[in-house]
């Protein structure tokens, strides 16, 4: 039998690139360079399945266009907010994510965006790269103590209870809101939040874990930042269309906010010139699960969903 035909539309990791090669009729992006919509749609009429990453968006008009042949996407991503599910379900497509194998590794980059934050990493590194160290005081670079405070979790879901579990070794109390409150053994005396108007009064580092749905976009601006108690530090390793820059720029210049810690933006890639010539700013670009061990396993994740998928059963992670 053929195997059926995998597009994928980003270099993964050489293991997970044989073994998609092993098990299905490959086309590789060689050159690694974003599709563009055209090239898009082109590229997925010719496959039975495309395993993407976040950077290519599957709106209703690229899924209508699309046709008949595509029956599956198989994300590697945790986050589906670049596919409109809705539209795929319309067209009979299968989708599916990567969820779990990446809590831990978006953990650890939470963790250093609200330490970088906290302990000014940004400038520190800055002043002692370019030369300009010439001093030392007991006033010199004075941040945060994140240790005790109160670490605020807005998306109790995989990563956020994993980001939770590292706050509590900085001996932090963990607050959270939810759609639903976790059993005792997830909560762990994690103390629960029924709004989020309650979470962020309690919140001197607040850490974003939730989705990026219709009714989260900015869900951090001008009012909920006011929530927050003063010089509290924001943390966002899941999606930049949770917060209102404009509004999490203006915080962060009038000293509401001591800093944030941002692994994602608005506009990626490229993030916030605004943002970048900030000194309590700690960014990176989007790298919260890009380790080695993640990489394969997520790799392996969106190969078992084709996996069960071409096998005629249900893949573990479907989400449409
Ligand atoms: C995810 O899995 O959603 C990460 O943001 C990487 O795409």
């Amino acid at each position: 039998m053929a195997k059926p035909r995998l597009l994928i539309t980003r270099k993964l990791r050489t293991v997970v690139e044989k073994r998609a090669s092993h098990d299905y009729d490959v086309v590789f992006n060689v050159d690694d360079d974003v599709f563009s919509e055209e090239d898009l749609i082109l590229a997925c009429q010719g496959v039975d399945a495309v395993l993407p990453c976040h950077s290519e968006r599957f709106d209703a008009a690229v899924i209508r266009a699309i046709g008949p042949r595509l029956k599956i996407i198989a994300n590697h991503s945790v986050g589906t907010d670049h596919v409109d599910l809705d539209a795929a379900k319309a067209a009979g497509i299968v989708v599916t994510n990567t969820p779990d194998v990446l809590s831990d590794a978006t953990a650890e980059i939470a963790i250093l965006c609200m330490l970088g934050a906290a302990r000014r990493g940004a400038e520190g590194d800055a002043l002692v790269r370019s030369g300009q160290w010439t001093t030392w005081s007991p006033s010199f670079m004075v941040g945060r103590q994140v240790t005790g405070r109160r670490f605020g979790v807005l998306g109790m879901g995989r990563v956020g209870q994993v980001t939770a579990d590292r706050a509590r070794g900085f001996g932090m109390e963990i607050h959270y809101h939810n759609r639903r409150r976790l059993p005792d053994h997830l909560e762990k005396r994690a103390v629960y939040h029924p709004t989020l108007d309650g979470l962020l009064a309690v919140s001197d580092v607040l850490s974003l874990h939730c989705p990026a749905t219709a009714e989260n976009m900015n869900v951090m601006n001008a009012r909920t930042l006011a929530l927050l108690p003063d010089r509290a530090i924001v943390v966002n390793t899941a999606r930049g269309a949770l917060i209102d820059e404009i509004a999490l720029i203006a915080a962060l210049r009038s000293g509401k906010l001591f800093a944030a810690g941002l692994d994602v933006f608005q506009t990626e890639p490229g993030g916030n010139s605004t943002l970048a010539g900030m000194s309590n700013v700690f960014l990176l670009p989007h790298i919260g699960s890009a380790t080695e061990d993640t990489r394969d396993a997520m790799g392996f994740r969106a190969l078992d969903n084709l996996d069960a998928f071409f096998a005629g059963q249900a893949p573990g992670d479907r989400v449409a």
